[in-house]
């Protein structure tokens, strides 16, 4: 048999982290920030009466103590759309280039649910796509666009994080049904240049797929288009928690320490870590871990659960919103998700930006 590569089969490709570093003359600026949350609240002791769980349980295991909840007709088309709307207004621009939906609850399987919401903005005939990466979709997608903006495919960017998780969250489940909710963030990239105030630094990130499983919907993709068993199928997300915890932990830690690097930048300068809102403890054991004073790490899990990939934009949005992000500070956006996935971002905050 011919050697033509040095990879065996029976062993897994690892591919530990790709890095993109913008150049000089077109780096994505953050110019625009938005969010938008559906008014339903639903509390734990909402989920209490008719779950077998607790209010005391969720807030001490989870850090949850409500989270939104869309209402039947609302689809994540309508909460990506209002985010987007509200960031095109921070950044005071009428038009982009392209537009970039993260997602995990699409409207559809098919078609991509970017499109509706660019028609929604009046953006016609933009580029427009989903990306699906779970809970690390914005950030993925904000690497997109850094990308397209670096190489000059597109000036303007809108990256939206929406999801509509009340869709595939079983409430008979006390495994997700606590920690999940709905909601979008949005912002606005421009071309800038890089070391300005608002330029994302350099992307790190990663993905292993060798656990797949331990977050996914059974049923409905082309793997199981309806379950083998002939029973009803399952659309609904499972999850094994205790595993996702501890990769976790394990990852947004890594890939926090790598995009500190790439930036040039040490642990002790990191004013505000942004980190996916999945569970207070997960953010805690990385703050704990990277000896990073819990008061630099803001959170807003409390009030909306885990809303996946729109979960770093709104934390963005709302710390920008009540003073817990600044001009002048040293910004790392860390992210981990379905796939698994994770990815990383720095920037310095930049004066003048209005989160709507
Ligand atoms: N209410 C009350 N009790 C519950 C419960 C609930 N909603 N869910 C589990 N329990 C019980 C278990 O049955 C178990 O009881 P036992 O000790 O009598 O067997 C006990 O609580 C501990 O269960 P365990 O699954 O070990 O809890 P945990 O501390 O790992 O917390 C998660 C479970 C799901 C909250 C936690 O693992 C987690 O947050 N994982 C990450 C999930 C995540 O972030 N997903 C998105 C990633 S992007």
């Amino acid at each position: 048999m011919p050697r033509t590569s040095r990879h065996r089969e029976d062993e897994p490709l690892i591919f530990a982290r790709r890095t993109t570093s913008p150049s000089r003359a077109h780096a994505a600026r953050l110019i625009g920030l938005g969010s938008y949350l559906p008014p339903r609240t639903v509390s734990n002791a909402d989920l209490a009466s008719r779950l077998d769980t607790t209010d005391e349980w969720i807030r001490t295991r989870i850090g949850i103590a409500e989270r939104r909840i869309a209402d039947p007709a609302t689809a994540t088309s309508d909460l990506a759309a209002e985010a987007g709307l509200r960031a095109m207004k921070s950044a005071e621009v009428g038009h982009v280039d392209a537009v970039i939906l993260a997602t995990a609850t699409p409207d559809h399987h098919v078609p991509g649910t970017a499109p509706t919401v660019a028609h929604r903005l009046g953006l016609r005939q933009v580029p427009a796509f989903d990306l699906g990466a779970g809970c690390s979709g914005f950030v993925y997608a904000t690497t997109v666009a850094a990308g397209l903006i670096h190489g000059g495919t597109a000036g303007t960017v809108l990256v939206i994080g929406a999801e509509k998780m009340s869709a595939v969250i079983d409430t008979t489940d006390r495994s997700t049904a606590p920690i999940f909710g709905d909601g979008a963030g949005a912002v606005v990239l421009t071309a800038g240049h890089a070391n300005e105030p608002g330029t994302l630094g350099p992307s790190v990130w990663g993905s292993d797929g060798e656990h797949a499983n331990a977050i996914r919907i059974p049923d409905g993709g082309s793997r199981r288009p309806s379950n083998p068993a002939g029973g009803v199928d399952d659309r609904y997300v499972r999850m094994n928690g205790n595993e996702v915890f501890r990769h976790a932990v394990r990852r947004i830690t890594q890939v926090t320490q790598e995009s500190v690097a790439a930036a040039g930048w040490s642990l002790q300068d990191i004013d505000r870590l942004i980190v996916h809102q999945a569970n207070a403890r997960i953010s805690a054991a990385v703050a704990n871990t990277l000896a990073i004073p819990v008061e630099r790490v803001p959170s807003n899990i409390t009030h909306v659960g885990n809303t996946s990939a729109a979960s770093i934009p709104l934390l963005l949005s709302h710390s920008a919103l009540d003073g817990r992000l600044q001009a002048g500070q040293r910004v790392v956006v860390t992210s981990f998700g379905a796939g698994f996935t994770w990815a990383a971002t720095t920037l310095l905050w930049p004066m003048g930006l209005h989160a709507r």
